[in-house]
């Protein structure tokens, strides 16, 4: 019998009131030196933005994973084992998870993603095409926990997080977040994790992958900048800044940044900050691992039997691990 359709959950009680979350993003710009949780790159207008640039030639990571995802689904299957639970972390348009149904016959597929609204319209698609696969829709802001609902299913549960969004924490915060994984998959029931992360290279590739010659990585990170405005009733004035990346090699990662194009003054209702021409606010961390250390950082949030699929010029992986 197909299923009626997809079921949908939402957290709304993870999402911090708004004075909290106001008063937790004027705190971090009133740092020295500024900041903004990269969370709010994203919206309406910088999903749309964060899709374009994985379009993008300079931009390696989507198109690579996606060819490894292809060319690896046999070995990714026989890792996974027999009709895994599917969960995937921070879903989008499901893409990923989709190329590998036909691999991995999932039992069941459980997307979560920060907008469950989102995720509605594709689920709805997904389910269609795929009517016999039980889907589950889960709305929920995961990165600094995850909780489950009772209806997803404990057998042979396979996380997967694909992207290498893993890179946009910092290695403390990634080894908590993947032993969180791993304590929901542990136990009697088996399970996994299949997880894409982008390696070390040579610099000037990764220069041109965050900061592209048609400017859209430029657009995603000032338009930061418009959500910030919206969020806490600020007056940045997008003009007044400019997109900078660069490689910090002694910490391995891209970092973003935003620089004052001349001296400034940002208001929002009860406060005021003033920058000097040049001075920057840190949007985005991406992390870049060497494989042995990223192997070593699942061996060290509990994984094991750790496998791992690269491409031909070793810039990116896919890693498989049983919790
Ligand atoms: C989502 N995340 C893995 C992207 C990255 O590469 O760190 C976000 C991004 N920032 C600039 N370009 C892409």
């Amino acid at each position: 019998m197909p299923r009626t359709g997809p079921t949908f959950f939402s957290f709304p009680a993870d999402v911090l009131a708004h004075s909290a979350e106001v008063a937790a993003v004027v705190a971090d710009l009133m740092a020295e030196p500024a900041s903004v949780s990269p969370k709010y790159l994203y919206g309406p207008l910088g999903s749309r933005l964060f899709d374009a640039i994985t379009e993008l030639p300079e931009y390696y990571p989507t198109r690579t994973e996606r060819a490894l995802l292809e060319a690896c689904r046999d070995g990714i299957a026989h890792a996974a084992g027999p009709a895994p639970t599917l969960i995937d972390l921070g879903a989008g348009n499901c893409e990923k998870a989709r190329s590998l149904f036909q691999a991995l016959n999932p039992g069941q597929y459980v997307a979560l993603d920060i907008s469950v609204d989102f995720l509605r319209q594709t689920l709805i698609q997904l389910q269609r095409e795929f009517p016999q696969l039980e889907m589950l829709g889960i709305g929920a802001d995961f990165s600094s926990g995850l909780r489950l609902p009772d209806a997803v299913r404990h057998d042979n549960r396979l996380f997967f997080y694909p992207g290498s969004s893993i890179g946009n924490f910092t290695p403390e915060q990634a080894l908590t977040f993947l032993a969180g994984i791993r304590a929901e998959c542990a136990g009697a029931y088996g399970g996994g994790l299949l997880i894409g992360v982008d390696l070390v290279k040579s610099e000037a590739l990764l220069q041109a992958a965050y900061d592209d010659a048609l400017g859209v990585t430029a657009a995603f990170n000032l338009n930061l900048l418009n959500n910030l405005n919206a969020l806490i009733g600020s007056d940045f004035a997008v003009g007044d800044w400019r997109h900078h990346a660069l490689f910090n090699t002694e910490a391995s990662r891209i970092e973003m940044h935003l620089e004052a194009r001349r001296d400034l003054s940002v208001h929002w209702p009860g406060g005021v900050r003033a920058f000097r021409q040049g001075q920057r606010i840190h949007t985005e961390n991406s992390y870049k691992y060497a494989l042995t250390d990223f192997k070593a950082l699942l061996a060290q949030a509990g994984f094991s039997r750790i496998q791992a699929w690269t491409d031909a010029n070793n810039w990116f992986a896919l890693c498989h691990a049983i919790a």
